[in-house]
């Protein structure tokens, strides 16, 4: 259902739903996420590519990073691994506590990426996949907090839905390939329970509107990748499949640097 929704209202959603869900995510999505792995992975999205394939954090060593949305802390892990020192924060405790203590060298924050507990210029980097930004009512917000807490010319890398499957059913199936609603819609898909409280969020933004929201926030847009599906993955995530991933762009990867 599409709805209007405020940020704070985005924000309490989320939290409940992903406290509720994170045990069920970790089950169906933690393996291939890295959760086997005594590294961890930082993996951009359902299409498989990792930042040690695809490198557009660059180097890492040494660097202290932002991990925003880090849900089960499996990039953070990653990241330590290579000699960096991340902080993942994440909006719900479950999912957090999702990482069970695997590197317990990794601060776990729980906050709202839109109000960031940490002083100006405290990260060399920042990196996101699929957090956060997806679910928040006012990216421009958040992407404000991440250039203040970054150092001047500090990379803020992230990675969304890519925004031209707003148009198309999300079902990883054939009828996942015929658009049947506006690309231009911005209201909110929004669940919401018997008493009409939002119990799930989703905000949509164009790509013309996620390079406005970055330069007001005084960010450089380096690159947009649009990873393509990699032969041999074979694996469905809700709505991404080989099928479609053949044919339409699933994940847009945001390099930007302040
Ligand atoms: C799709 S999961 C991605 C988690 C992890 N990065 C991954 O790749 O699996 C989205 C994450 O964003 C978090 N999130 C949602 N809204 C947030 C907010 N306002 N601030 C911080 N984290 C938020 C959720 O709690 C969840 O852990």
């Amino acid at each position: 259902m599409r709805s209007d929704l405020g940020r704070y209202e985005s924000v309490r959603a989320s939290r409940a739903w992903w406290d509720a869900e994170a045990p069920a995510y970790a089950a169906e999505h933690g393996a291939f996420l890295g959760d086997g792995l005594d590294d961890g992975a930082l993996v951009w999205g359902p299409e498989g590519w990792t930042e040690a394939e695809l490198g557009l954090l660059g180097p890492v060593s040494g660097r202290r990073i932002l991990e925003v949305g880090a849900g089960g802390a499996q990039g953070s892990r990653w990241l330590a691994s290579q000699g960096a020192r991340p902080v993942a924060l994440d909006v719900s405790h479950a999912m957090l506590q999702q990482s069970q203590g695997r590197s317990p060298s990794v601060p776990l924050v729980q906050a709202d990426a839109g109000a960031l507990p940490f002083a100006d210029g405290s990260f060399d980097l920042a990196c996101s996949a699929y957090g956060a930004i997806p679910f928040v009512a006012d990216a421009g917000a958040v992407f404000a907090e991440v250039a203040r807490v970054l150092r001047p010319r500090g990379r803020w890398v992230f990675s969304v839905t890519h925004p031209v499957r707003w148009a198309f059913p999300d079902s990883p199936g054939p009828e996942g390939l015929v658009a049947d609603r506006s690309y231009f819609d911005r209201v909110p898909y929004v669940e919401r329970d018997d008493s009409g409280r939002a119990t799930y969020v989703e905000h949509h933004r164009t790509l013309g509107d996620t390079v406005r929201a970055l330069v007001g926030a005084g960010l450089r847009v380096v690159d947009l990748v649009e990873p393509t599906w990699p032969e041999g993955n074979e694996a469905l995530w809700g709505g991404w499949s080989p099928l479609r991933g053949r044919l339409l762009p699933g994940t847009a990867i945001w390099v930007t640097q302040r």
